[in-house]
Order: structure tokens, then C-alpha cells, then sequence
């Protein structure tokens, strides 16, 4: 497993790292403490040091599973984390620096840290990417010695633009085969000013591993069931805002380009073959895909046909429903 430093001289982590929403748990279904443990072993099993995660994720629970698991290990891992989304309503408003004080208060103690190595801002209103009071409340955080670095997450590439007028250190933002704007876009301001890049949902939730097809099914309160038109939040977060029908056609296509059923080594290589590119977090439902995914590890650089055929392949079916919307 190659490192990669998470910022500008910030530390280094792992390449792929572990993304933690579905910890312990197939999307809707309760969370399983024990599965939960197995997957975190598993990453630390294959090299992973990097772990992605947010104080919503299954109320709390990933980060009480991360904090057990941190206390396992001597080894040093990364825990990057979120925050803003337990607010309901999710408002503007509600990004102030009492509120942005008690969620980093909370993380620490279900993480059972001292100081966090990152939060991020988890995808908030627009307008708070310019809300002074929200970054100097940061500020105050990382000079207190609660936090030692803090970033954004973003749904739109302008708002990763906004963001990046503040001395933010990293951006997290979907990027995959179904992505591409923030690789035009995004990715050249932040890499000359030494803001890293963490690409989540990688795998298009699932779209990109070549498995699905017109008869998958997937839980009843599954996202991939329930969000398909952004019913409960933003659609880029489900199949990477690709209507699924599409995306299958366009997956046979990327099938017949690497010549392999079996497309998760290189559609998270893919995405590392992008220098800006900090780290990687698939997300995992169970212990096996962690040690499938990090495979794209070893997986050889892409070449400049299969780039090239992956930008055909976006273009004839992703950009224009996909590019002008995030
Ligand atoms: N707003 C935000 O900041 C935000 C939003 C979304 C995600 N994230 C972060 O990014 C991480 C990654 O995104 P994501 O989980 O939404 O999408 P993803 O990584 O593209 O897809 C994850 C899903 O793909 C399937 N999968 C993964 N590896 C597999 C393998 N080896 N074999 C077969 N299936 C596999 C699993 O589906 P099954 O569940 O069906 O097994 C898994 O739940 C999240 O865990 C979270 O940490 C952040």
C-alpha cells in the first residue's frame, strides 16, 4: 500500500482508505457492532490507515465502532470526520460556532480522542462555504488543540471553490468513473494551493463494481431504493446522481474496455491515477469487499487508451445529464 500526504505536509495515509456510512451495516438496516469490527480489522489487515467517517453516521455508532477499534492498536491511523448533519433543520443557521464547538466536543468523545485529526464540514448549505463566523469558529478549534486540521465536503465544484478562500487543508468530493468535473475544475486550484483531495463514493455506490444489473435488488430503505430521484437528500450521493438504467450500459461499455467483468481494481484506480488525489474511501458493507478493494493497490497504472476510452465513455452517456448539475 503506497501513502499519500492527506495535505500539503500534512500526514500520510494510506491511498485507499475506509469509508465508514455503511459500517457495520447493509444502508437501513440496524447496525451490527460485530460486523462493524470485523470490516475495521480487515482495513487494518490490508494496510489501510485512513479512515473516513461523520457524527450522523448510524447515530453515532461508526464512530463509537472507530474509537473501540482505535483502542485496539498501537499503530497511528488517520480518522477524518464530519460534521453539521445531526442539525435538523439543516440550516445555514445552524453552522455557528456554539454548534460547531459541541459537535467537535461529541466526536472526540465517541472516537475517544483528544484531538481530531480533520473534520469536515458535511455537505452544508451553500452559503456557509462563505460564512466567515463558520471557519473562524475552525480556527479557534485548531488553536485550542482540538483539531488539528479541518476541510470541507462538498456536493458542487463551486462550492469547493468558495471554501478554498479559507486556509481550508482538504475537500471531499465524489469523484469517479461518473465524475469527472472536479478532475477539470476543482482539482487545479486546490493542488496549487496544497488542499487535499478525499474522493468518496468512488464506486458509484456499488454502480462501479460491474456487478449490478437490471435485476439487482436492493433493501427497502436502501438509498440506492429510496434516492434515486434525491427524495432524501442530494442524488449526486446515490449512483453517483446516474440514473441507473444508464449507468448500466455505460458499466457493459467500461467492461469491454479493460476486458473484465470484474471492474473495482480499476475504477478506484482510475481515480489514483489522478496526482491530487489524496486518498481514496470506498465504503464497505462487510469484511470481504475491504480486502477486494484494496487490490486496486497493486492493480498496474492505467493506460492512456483505457483513460482516454473512460472520458469517451462519460461523455457519451454521464456528462450531459451529470456535468452542469454538481
Ligand atoms: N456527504 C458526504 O460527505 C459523503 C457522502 C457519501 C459518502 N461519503 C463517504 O464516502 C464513503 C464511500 O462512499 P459510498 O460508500 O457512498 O459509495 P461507494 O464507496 O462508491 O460504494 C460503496 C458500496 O459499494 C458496494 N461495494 C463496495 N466494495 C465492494 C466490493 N468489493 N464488492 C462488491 N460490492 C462492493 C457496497 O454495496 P453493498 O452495501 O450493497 O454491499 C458498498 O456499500 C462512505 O462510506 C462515506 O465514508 C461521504
Amino acid at each position: 500500500m503506497k501513502n499519500r500526504h492527506l495535505y500539503k505536509d500534512g500526514p500520510l495515509v494510506s491511498e485507499i482508505g475506509l469509508g465508514t456510512w455503511q459500517l457495520g451495516t447493509k444502508w437501513g438496516e440496524p447496525f451490527n457492532e460485530v460486523e462493524a469490527e470485523k470490516v475495521l480489522d480487515e482495513a487494518y489487515k490490508n494496510g489501510i490507515t485512513m479512515i473516513d467517517t461523520a457524527d450522523c453516521y448510524n447515530g453515532g455508532n461508526s464512530e463509537k465502532a472507530i474509537g473501540n477499534f482505535l483502542k485496539k492498536y498501537s499503530e497511528k491511523f488517520t480518522v477524518v470526520t464530519k460534521c453539521g448533519r445531526c442539525l435538523n433543520p439543516h440550516t445555514t443557521e445552524g453552522y455557528n460556532k456554539e454548534n460547531i464547538t459541541n459537535f467537535v466536543e461529541g466526536s472526540l468523545s465517541r472516537l475517544g480522542l483528544e484531538k481530531l485529526d480533520m473534520v469536515l464540514l458535511h455537505c452544508p448549505p451553500s452559503p456557509v462555504f462563505s460564512k466567515d463566523e463558520v471557519f473562524e469558529a475552525l480556527d479557534s478549534l485548531k488553536s485550542a488543540g482540538k483539531i488539528a486540521s479541518y476541510g470541507v465536503s462538498i456536493e458542487k465544484v463551486s462550492e469547493g471553490l468558495s471554501a478554498m478562500k479559507y486556509p481550508i487543508s482538504a475537500i471531499e468530493v465524489v469523484f469517479n468513473m461518473f465524475r469527472l468535473k472536479p478532475a477539470e475544475e476543482l482539482f487545479p486550484m486546490a493542488k496549487n494551493k496544497g488542499v487535499g483531495i478525499i474522493a468518496r463514493v468512488p464506486l458509484a455506490s456499488g454502480l462501479l463494481t460491474g456487478r449490478y444489473d437490471e435485476n439487482t435488488k436492493f433493501g427497502e430503505k436502501d438509498h440506492r431504493t429510496t434516492n434515486r430521484n434525491g427524495e432524501r437528500f442530494d442524488k449526486g450521493e446515490t449512483f453517483s446522481g446516474v440514473d441507473y438504467a444508464t449507468g448500466l450500459k455505460a458499466v457493459a461499455e467500461l467492461k469491454a474496455l479493460f476486458g473484465t467483468e470484474d471492474l473495482i481494481p480499476y475504477a478506484l484506480k482510475w481515480i489514483l491515477m489522478h496526482d491530487e488525489v489524496s486518498v481514496v474511501i470506498p465504503g464497505a458493507s462487510k469484511a470481504s469487499q475491504v480486502s477486494s478493494n484494496v487490490r486496486a493497490a497493486e492493480t498496474p497504472a492505467l493506460t492512456k487508451e483505457q483513460m482516454e476510452g473512460v472520458k469517451a465513455i462519460y461523455d457519451k452517456y454521464i456528462r450531459q445529464s451529470v456535468h452542469g448539475l454538481w
